[in-house]
């Protein structure tokens, strides 16, 4: 499935622009030269709304913060990205030994810790989220909220296993030396050891960084950084430092896999009962950090299974932690184009998204900035529907 959905990048790039016309501003996507489905030298308008003085400072910073990560990203993927790729391709060759790989430093603690589960060849999906909603650290994020961002109101790691693949491990200690924010387990990266990524993403939070709040998420879900925290900071307010919270895409009375040729098979040995206790999806659930020591108590009681997210919700079960159902974490979305009609989603169509799955690469960019103008010009959904870009789409079908 995620091959599918990567060969579906390759033919969709395109570059964005931020255009002033006249008295209203324009966002413009226009088809990468090399796009098969180009038809010749269109552009298409996007978004259209009044010109405010404060939104045309906004928006002009945002035209050269585009640009500006467009470029970062398309530069790495043709040199680090171009190794990774390469590297891949070479399976086992034994383990390499690593001289010393520094590891995230959690001073001060952040308000929120963000726990992507990542795939060691997956480079260029880490780069797209440290170019974009990962870091604080980021001119547009603060724009956004008008003021500087506190560098450690949240903090973005990477979860990662082991590879049987030495080129690959010699890309990954570069790379956590550089930006340290690997954190690298003792267990072989697999799909099916998902769990262990898991319950080792409970243990090191436990034992070096003990944030109010925690977030997973998986490298290809998009998150709307800005509302998670807000939404978070609410709670904060509201209940005790004693409460705890677990908050998701309820997945209630599941059914384990039972068919032993699935990717997702568990067996009856690895999980006797005919369904899960509810759980939250796992491209994004949020978790208190107050219940850190107690699940990872209950790591040493209750047995791992091959399904990582369901685990968690048995972990929290253990401990007697009941669900939050949130409908703005979107699981399953179809993780096609942001912008088109066919299959795709408008986020107009969403509410208030926090978290977002099957969001890839170069389409975390696009929705981060989507994301960032409606979040500016909330007016932009309505002008939408009214008839301005003629369908309730942000981009003209035609040019697709
Ligand atoms: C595309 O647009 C550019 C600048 O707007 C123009 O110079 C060029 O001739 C156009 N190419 C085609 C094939 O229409
Ligand atoms: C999971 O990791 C353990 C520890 O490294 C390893 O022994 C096991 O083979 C791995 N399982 C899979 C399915 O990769
Ligand atoms: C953790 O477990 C202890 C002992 O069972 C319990 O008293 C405490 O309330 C739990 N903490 C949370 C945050 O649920």
């Amino acid at each position: 499935m995620r091959l599918a959905f990567k060969r579906k990048l390759i033919i969709l790039p395109c570059l964005v622009f931020l255009i002033a016309v006249g008295n209203v501003f324009v966002l413009v996507y226009q088809h990468h030269e090399k796009s098969p489905v180009k038809k010749s030298n269109q552009t298409v308008t996007v978004l259209i709304h009044e010109k405010a003085p404060s939104s045309y400072n906004f928006l002009k910073a945002l035209r050269v913060e585009i640009k500006e990560t467009f470029r970062r990203y398309e530069a790495k993927e043709k040199t680090v990205g171009k190794n990774y790729q390469k590297a891949a391709f070479y399976k086992k060759q034994g383990r390499y030994r690593r001289n010393s790989i520094a590891f995230p430093d959690c001073q001060p603690t952040p308000f929120l810790l963000i726990e992507v589960h990542t795939t060691p060849q997956n480079f260029m999906e880490r780069e797209a989220i440290r170019l974009t909603w990962g870091r604080p650290q980021n001119a547009i994020n603060a724009a956004n909220v008008g003021e500087q961002l506190n560098p450690s109101l949240w903090k973005t790691v990477f979860l990662i296993g082991h590879t049987q693949n030495k080129r690959l491990d010699e890309l990954l200690e570069v790379e956590a030396n550089h930006h340290k924010d690997l954190v690298f387990g003792n267990f072989i990266d697999s799909y099916r050891n998902l769990s262990r990524k898991m319950a080792f993403g409970v243990e090191w939070a436990s034992k070096h960084c003990q944030a109010r709040y925690i977030l997973k998420a998986d490298e290809d879900s998009f998150v709307n950084i800005l509302e998670v925290i807000k939404l978070l900071k609410k709670y904060d307010r509201m209940y005790s430092r004693n409460t705890p919270l677990y908050m998701g895409a309820a997945l209630l009375a599941k059914e384990p896999y039972r068919d032993k040729e699935s990717k997702f098979y568990v067996s009856e040995k690895d999980y006797p009962r005919p369904t899960y206790p509810p759980y939250a999806a796992g491209a994004g659930y949020v978790f208190s950090g107050n219940l850190l020591r107690n699940l990872s108590t209950a790591l040493k009681v209750v047995k791992l299974f091959p399904n990582e997210d369901a685990c968690f919700g048995a972990l929290m079960q253990h401990n007697g932690v009941s669900l939050l159902n949130n409908d703005r974490f979107i699981p399953f979305s179809t993780g096609k184009a942001v912008y088109r009609k066919e299959g795709g989603y408008s986020l107009c169509r969403f509410h208030s998204p926090l978290v977002i799955h099957r969001v890839s690469g170069i389409l975390q960019i696009q929705t981060h900035f989507n994301v960032l103008v409606l979040r500016h010009v909330p007016t932009i959904c309505q002008h939408i529907k009214h008839g301005i870009g003629e369908d309730d789409n942000f981009v003209d079908d035609e040019i697709w």
